[in-house]
């Protein structure tokens, strides 16, 4: 039986979609989907990211709005691979994080699973951060299990940095264990202003921020941002790293260009990936970059730079399209759930066990 990932991150782009046959052979992947979001519900998405009025019908229309694509994405997916719904198994549909909070005890991915087993004919499973978040664990993030899974050499040290609108690491190490957290932005805080001030949803390749010259003092500023020296476990995103935190540090800086603000928050995702590469996966010859990020060239060789001695590729040289890590780890996730096995790392999110992840809607 085949499975279906679906993904949509903090970077509130689109949403990726991988058709993945599982086995003990191994994980192929047989087919990979991508929808964009209309500009109207990337608005509705991010005015969800803090309190407003009228949140909670709000919230269940952009749900439905946001499901409508997952559904366009599964069609695609089942389209181009010439199969129908009956041959899947299970989608496993991660929805749109609008608020994280699990010091607070929970995390919230709006999505209505039931609609998209009703749109699709298709098992969905979905809600697959609380039940680690139930369990004392940070809920995320979940994908080092998967790259774990995947992309584990024995007897070597392997750093998995996925960027996307959040940046985490996995750092697979040597005797099996992983390491791994959010490390603060990704591609968040530099895609806001370049909406702001390209008008663009993001900066192609790094291009705007290639013109510029990152500003030492406001960088030095940036970092100085007390998540960053936090112990593991730990996760985060919109709710700390949004337009205000860099406009309170912008502050100060009143002449400074918007290439160059763009160029230092480049310098800001590389420097804070580097920081967490280096405490914790010092021993990796190679660092493999998934996401949306790989796809920017300031920031990848911002990040080659400040990693003297290690090289720094994209997950392509494992296989593995950037663009395609997470939405296959959620159809592993959805795999796990109907094998009733634990999708969690506790030493990971800090969970007090191993957990089943997840609830099911059935067709
Ligand atoms: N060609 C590109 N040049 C620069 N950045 C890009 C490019 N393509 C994608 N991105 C970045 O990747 C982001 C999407 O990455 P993604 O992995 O989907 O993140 P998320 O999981 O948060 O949705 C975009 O918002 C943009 O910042
Ligand atoms: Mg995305």
């Amino acid at each position: 039986m085949l499975y279906i990932g679906l993904m949509s991150g903090t970077s509130l782009d689109g949403v990726d979609g991988a058709l993945v046959d599982f086995s003990d052979e191994g994980t192929r992947s047989l087919g990979d989907a991508y929808i964009a979001f209309p500009a109207s519900l990337r608005a509705d998405l991010m005015a969800l990211q803090s309190a407003g009025q009228n949140e909670i019908e709000r919230e269940a229309l952009a749900a439905n709005q946001l499901v409508r694509h997952y559904a366009d994405c599964v069609a695609m997916l089942l389209s181009n691979a010439g199969i129908g719904p009956d041959a899947i198994a299970a989608i496993g549909a991660h929805g749109q994080t609008i608020r994280h909070r699990p010091e607070l005890g929970f995390t919230r991915q709006l999505n209505n699973p039931a609609l998209l087993a009703e749109l699709t004919g298709i098992d969905v499973i979905a809600d697959l951060r609380s039940r680690d978040v139930a369990a004392g664990g940070q809920g995320a993030p979940l994908v080092p299990a998967f790259h774990q899974a995947i992309f584990n050499l024995p007897g070597h040290t392997r750093v998995l940095a996925n960027i996307g609108g959040i940046g985490n690491i996995s750092v697979l190490h040597a005797d099996g264990t992983v390491t791994g957290y959010d490390t603060g932005p990704g591609n968040a805080l530099m895609d806001g202003w370049a909406l702001q001030h390209l008008g663009q949803p993001y900066d192609a390749n790094g291009a705007w921020a290639a013109t510029g010259q990152p500003i030492p003092a406001l960088l030095a500023e940036l970092l100085n941002e007390a998540y960053f020296a936090l112990p593991a476990p730990k996760s985060t995103g919109r709710d700390l790293f949004h337009a205000d935190w860099l406009n309170s540090k912008l502050a100060s800086h009143p002449h400074a260009t918007p290439a160059d603000v763009q160029a230092t928050l480049t310098q800001l995702t590389a420097a804070s990936l580097a920081q967490a590469i280096v405490r914790d996966g010092a021993q990796a010859e190679t660092v493999y970059v998934c996401g949306g990020g790989a796809q920017n060239a300031s920031l990848m060789a911002a990040l080659a730079a400040e990693l003297p001695g290690m090289a720094v590729e994209s997950t392509e040289a494992l296989g593995v399209a950037p663009s395609q890590v997470e939405a296959l780890a959620f159809a592993w996730l959805a795999w796990r759930f109907t094998q009733r096995k634990p999708g969690n790392l506790p030493a990971v999110t800090g969970a007090q066990g191993l957990r089943v992840l997840g609830a099911l809607y059935p067709r």
